[in-house]
């Protein structure tokens, strides 16, 4: 448990526009900043940050919080694990009781998998540094390759013993629980109950999120056997999924958003090498071909990829369908070609840090460009191959979203190929048309966006609120918004009675006005944000924007961002045509909060009302009188309550 004083500090010094930057990329727009929404796909940005009040709020899907609600929900932190990653960002200093051995069994079977995760990467690491076969076997080989000691470090490598069951033992005698070690792969259990360290006697490279946490690996092996492959990886879980991960995205991202550009690369040591060569925006698809969740990962932080290629023609060209998915997501698609026989890392080894640079600059060029030029060399003598070339081409530039990009291309490629652009034109719009009339058209929103980790929870914004939910809000809005702020109330006891004026201040008077009609809130939370201001009152302490905007209770933080981030103003229209006259600005808080306060009890009764009408149609005749007498009562204060809010009252 961290105490409660501890969470305030950290709440209260996390800079919201600093935690969410790390994960979307924000531009400045007035006081707020405003991006592309992580949990929901969208093309023009509605997800807004307000440094101000600490809070983030998507226009789009609704999604709503805090510093502490947005790792969580983007992240998949729990509570406790989002305040001590901003613990650790703002160096807060955090005492953390060890955890023992019931709460490493009952911790969350996912923190569970995570931090079996950490513990595993932590003994490699640590098999590397410090025992002497670690040493002579693994760091040598590392060294060998090139790489320099704090890379090695950085990227947290590691070596896992040579031994049947060496990590498997000490993680257990360690009281991490024997599921969570299968499940990740780390152990692999056999029919008689045997367990085995999958990774045995191989170089370690961990596998890191987005937020820098370890989710699975990838192993070398360090023999020359042909029997055993050259990588193991850990298998799926709750934590990893293959296809949503790319090798190098943490140590990326900032460089990526920097340079506005994400080298891909095949493997893990490519990446590695780059860095070593200084070069930082580049990522790994391990491997294999990239799936749409990788390529929308790149996208939040850049448009452009380019796509490091080692392979020979006829991989190449076994990749270019896979191509065809990045440009339908509207991204800029470079390809450079390495020279036979080497590759990412082998290049960065034997090449100084300037040449590797120019030759990446110098080298890449467009994909479709390229994928012109590839094809027309091979066709060059054939005329059967050339009509099924221009299909071809034609296909990658129909997927492009945008309209003027393709006619870009359409000439650029009729130049290349020397044939009419018409040609290539007739193609291009058979195909479009064929592909917007099976409704599957790539200017479409791709399916949602799928996170990293795990789907978020997104919430789909609800427009259609009942009017007495409206009338809760809209009081919940003016207590968190104007609690604290008062005003000059003037009333009469009676009509005859004097004028007499007391300062109250908003909650004050909206409590006092709701309890003298003993009325609360439907929605549970907004009761309890209603209570936390009367016990305030009570205490002659008022609870802030702040109390709500940080409270643990994960639905009052969304409630709190969702009310203090809708645009709202008090406005004039409330007050009746024939009043005008400029009213201050206290005045006019009067007003609104007079007003909102009338209106939520004219909700109230029309609910009451209805109830009783539905009483009405079930109650026995001789009953029948009262409830009707009480309707008649209820709709008696509607007209009074509409008349002092200057509406006309149509029945
Ligand atoms: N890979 C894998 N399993 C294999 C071979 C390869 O998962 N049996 C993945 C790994 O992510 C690897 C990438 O594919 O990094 C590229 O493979 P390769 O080029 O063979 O490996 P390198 O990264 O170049 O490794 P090394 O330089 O150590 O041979
Ligand atoms: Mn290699």
């Amino acid at each position: 448990m961290i105490p409660q004083e501890t969470i305030q500090l950290i709440l209260e010094t996390a800079r919201i526009e600093e935690v969410i930057g790390e994960f979307v990329p924000l531009k400045r727009r007035g006081v707020n900043l405003l991006g592309n929404c992580p949990f929901h796909n969208e093309k023009t940005p509605s997800f807004t940050v307000s440094p101000a009040k600490g809070i983030y709020k998507c226009f789009g899907c609704g999604a709503a919080g805090n510093s502490s609600k947005f790792l969580m929900e983007h992240e998949h932190f729990s509570y406790p694990e989002a305040l001590k990653y901003l613990a650790k960002k703002y160096h807060i200093p955090v005492e953390e009781e060890e955890q023992s051995a019931e709460q490493k069994q009952s911790s969350t079977e996912r923190e569970s998998l995570y931090h079996v995760s950490e513990f595993a990467k932590d003994y490699f690491v640590q098999t590397l540094w410090e025992d002497n076969k670690g040493k002579a076997i693994a760091l040598s080989y590392l060294r060998e390759r090139g790489l320099s000691d704090s890379l090695i470090k950085k990227f947290e490598l590691g070596y896992s013993p040579d031994e049947w069951t060496a990590f498997s033992d000490y993680a257990q005698t360690n009281s991490y629980p024997l599921q969570s070690l299968e499940k990740t792969g780390l152990t692999i259990v056999k029919e008689n109950n045997k367990l085995f360290d999958r990774f045995k006697g191989r170089v370690m490279f961990p596998i890191h999120n987005l937020s820098g946490r370890v989710i699975g690996f990838g192993g070398r092996i360090l023999k020359t056997e042909k029997s055993a492959a050259k990588y193991l990886n850990s298998p799926e879980s709750d934590i990893y999924s293959k296809s949503k991960v790319l090798y190098g995205i943490y140590f990326a991202k900032q460089a990526i958003l920097k340079t506005d550009n994400c080298f891909l690369v095949e493997g893990y040591t490519d990446v590695i090498s780059l860095h070593q060569s200084g070069i930082e925006n580049v990522v790994a698809s391990s491997g294999t071909s990239l799936t749409s969740d990788q390529i929308r990962l790149i996208k939040r932080f850049t448009p452009n990829i380019t796509i490091l290629y080692d392979g020979d023609t006829a991989g190449i060209k076994a990749s270019f369908r896979g191509i065809d998915m990045i440009l339908e997501q509207g991204m800029n698609v470079k390809i450079v070609l390495f020279p036979e026989g080497e590759d990412p890392d082998s290049y960065a080894r034997s090449h100084a840090t300037h040449e590797v640079e120019e030759f990446l600059d110098s080298k890449a060029d467009d994909f479709i460009r390229f994928k012109t030029k590839l094809l027309y060399e091979e066709a060059a003598n054939d005329p059967i191959k050339r009509g099924g070339l221009i299909k071809e081409i034609v296909q990658s530039i129909a997927v492009i979203p945008d309209e003027i990009m393709r006619s870009v291309y359409v000439k650029e490629c009729s130049l290349l190929l020397d044939i009419p652009e018409q040609a290539l034109v007739n193609d291009l719009n058979k195909r479009l048309r064929k592909a917007s009339k099976e409704n599957k058209h790539s200017y479409q929103e791709p399916a949602r966006y799928i996170e990293t980790s795990a789907p978020p929870q997104v919430q789909i914004k609800q427009e259609n609120k009942s009017p007495l939910e409206y009338q809760e809000e809209n009081l919940i809005r003016l207590l968190l918004q104007y609690g604290n702020q008062s005003f000059e109330y003037r009333f009469k006891e009676n009509e005859d009675a004097e004028e007499s004026v007391i300062e109250v201040n908003v909650a004050g008077f909206i409590v006092e006005q709701l309890d003298d009609d003993g009325l609360g809130f439907f929605n549970p939370v907004y009761q309890e944000i209603y209570e936390a201001y009367k016990k305030g009152l009570d205490e002659e302490k008022l609870p802030t924007q702040h109390t709500f905007i940080n409270h643990s209770n994960e639905k009052m933080v969304k409630i709190a961002a969702d009310v203090l981030s809708t645009p709202y103003s008090l406005s004039e229209n409330w007050i009746k045509k024939e009043r005008i006259h400029v009213l201050t600005e206290e005045e006019l808080l009067l007003q609104t909060v007079n007003n909102s306060v009338l209106s939520f009890k004219q909700r109230k009764l029309e609910q009451e009302i209805s109830l009783l009408q539905n009483e009405l149609k079930e109650a026995p005749d001789a009953d029948k009188e009262k409830v009707i007498m009480l309707i008649l009562k209820k709709q008696n204060i509607q007209k009074l309550i509409s008349e002092r809010l200057g509406r006309i009252v149509l029945k």
